[in-house]
């Protein structure tokens, strides 16, 4: 694939759909929302309002880490804080695509309406990949970014069009786009981070609390692994319990998945052999926590499992 010339044409088409016209987009920290970003950045200049919108489902620093990185660029990133209206429209939530569908929801029509709302913009450019629009159409899991392809015209919906310039594209040509794009490589390399964020990583309710908890884990999880090589790493709070000891009393406490996979394109998965040593200092970490006393490593490959456990 030529990457420079897949640039020019996606610039060019991003330039033609807007016009004189404003756009938004948001961030989320991961490689697709950020290749998004520069794309449009070079098509609109300021005519681009890039935003990261804070619906407390993200992971640890993450808002500052995101707005640092592109003030490098010199693209500014507005932050929203959003969390209270996530956190509501999660609440009392268990199933995992009625909590999909809360997450978009707020997303799509309460946030970003009203973004758009206020500022006249009238496109989102949007890093929905094909693996995305695969996963959807199968009927696998309603992928957070998929509007067309079920049937709903964001323009009806939500009163702006949508703009997917990497839409055809799996995520190794995403690294490679961003490379050519000129992002360094701790972002091209930067690991997958799905548009529901930590919603995906919690069985059973999102609450502040329990967000915090895998919030932490994902932390631990991500430093002691950084630079293993693996395509996907994360932690997993699950909604069962176990007993355990706790200063000499039994605790009945939480329990934390760890997964760790190797792929190319996040179509299919399969674990890494981690060192047993790595493993033991994540759950001595893990279990430091408050109220988590197991850490299980998940071994299971994509399919049967997903990468996510919602
Ligand atoms: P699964 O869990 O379906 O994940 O095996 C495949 C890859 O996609 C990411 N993922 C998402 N990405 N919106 C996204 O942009 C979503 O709704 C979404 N759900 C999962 C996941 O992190 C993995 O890399």
């Amino acid at each position: 694939m030529n990457y420079q010339a897949f640039i020019d044409q996606q610039v060019a088409a991003i330039r033609e759909a807007v016009g004189e016209g404003l756009a938004i987009n948001a961030l989320s920290g991961g490689v697709d929302s950020s290749v998004v970003t520069a794309l449009g950045h070079r098509a609109l200049g300021d005519r681009l309002r890039s935003v990261f919108v804070d619906s407390a489902l993200m992971r640890q620093d993450e808002p500052q880490l995101v707005v640092d990185m592109f003030a490098k660029l010199d693209i500014p990133v507005e932050v929203i804080d959003a969390r209270s209206e996530f956190l509501d429209a999660l609440r009392g939530l268990i199933d995992p695509e009625e909590k999909r569908h809360a997450v978009t929801n707020t997303f799509y029509e309460k946030v970003f309406g009203r973004i758009v709302r206020q500022s006249g913009a009238t496109h989102l450019l949007h890093g929905t990949i094909l693996t995305d629009i695969e996963e959807t159409v199968d009927g696998i899991k309603r992928q957070h970014n998929i509007l067309a392809q079920l049937g709903i015209d964001p323009k009806d919906a939500y009163g702006y069009h949508v703009l997917e310039p990497l839409k055809t594209l799996r995520k190794d040509d995403v690294r490679q786009l961003a490379r050519a794009l000129g992002f360094n490589e701790e972002l091209a390399d930067r690991i997958p981070f799905p548009g529901p964020a930590l919603a995906t990583r919690i069985v059973g309710e999102v609450t502040a609390e329990r967000l915090e908890t895998v919030r932490r884990a994902t932390a631990i999880v991500e430093e002691e692994l950084a630079g293993c090589g693996a395509f996907q790493y994360l932690a997993v709070l699950l909604s069962d319990r176990a007993t355990g000891i706790r200063d000499g009393r039994r605790e009945f406490g939480q329990i934390i998945v760890v997964r760790c996979l190797h792929s190319t394109d996040a179509r299919t998965a399969t674990p890494v052999e981690l060192p047993w040593a790595t493993l033991h200092r994540i759950c001595e970490r893990v279990t430091a926590l408050p109220g988590v006393n197991r850490c299980l490593y998940d071994l299971t490959p994509k399919p049967p499992a997903t990468i996510e456990y919602i």
